[in-house]
């Protein structure tokens, strides 16, 4: 019976140096068009768009199912930028089981990972090459890249999680990460 819901096992690389996932076979795209609603400054959005609507973030994984008892992992890599003064940022989510944790390793890149929880207490956790962050059950989180190189991240969390965009939507996260002049400004 358990031989039926075996899976085989599997190994993957990833090149520490770069920061790549090799062999990916599931890859998500999201341009900057996919950010609508989600920048302070929605007009220099649109400009970005209009000016060739440039990639804002791409996830590599090696595909496992969604289902309770395995892992999502991949990579998250996230270019640098601004709108208007705002870093470049993911859109963010709760997990739509909002018990499931994940864990984010930093492979290349500087950021922060926003975390916010439904009762609006908010944390920014900075982020750099072999730092690791912790989201806790019922954390909503995005990346932000405040660097001027891609943020790349390496993450695991519950394979059953999901996703749910639509709670952190309706509810924005509390906190901006701007950059002022040379400085980094979490307001
Ligand atoms: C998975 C996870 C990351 C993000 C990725 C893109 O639970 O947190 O893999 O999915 O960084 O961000 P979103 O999904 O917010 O567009
Ligand atoms: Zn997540």
């Amino acid at each position: 019976m358990i031989d039926q819901l075996l899976m085989e096992p599997f190994g993957a690389d990833i090149d520490l140096a770069e920061a790549v996932l090799k062999d990916y076979n599931a890859h998500l795209v999201r341009k900057a068009s996919s950010m609508k609603g989600h920048y302070a400054d929605a007009d220099a959005l649109e400009k970005l768009i209009q000016q060739g609507d440039p990639l804002h973030y791409e996830v590599f994984e090696k595909a496992v199912p969604q289902e309770t008892g395995h892992l999502q992992f991949g990579l998250s890599k996230l270019q640098p930028g601004t709108v208007g003064e705002e870093f470049f940022m993911t859109k963010g989510h709760y997990h739509e089981i909002p018990e499931a944790a994940e864990v984010y390793l930093c492979l290349r890149g500087k950021g922060y990972m926003l975390m916010k929880t439904t009762e609006g207490e908010c944390r920014a956790e900075y982020m750099e090459r072999g730092r690791v962050v912790y989201v806790p059950p019922y954390w909503a989180h995005r990346s932000v890249n405040v660097g001027d190189e891609p943020l790349i991240t390496f993450y695991v969390y519950p394979g059953d999680a999901g996703h749910n965009y639509g709670d952190i939507e309706e509810e924005g996260f509390p906190k901006r990460i701007y950059k002022r002049g040379d400085k980094v400004e979490i307001l």
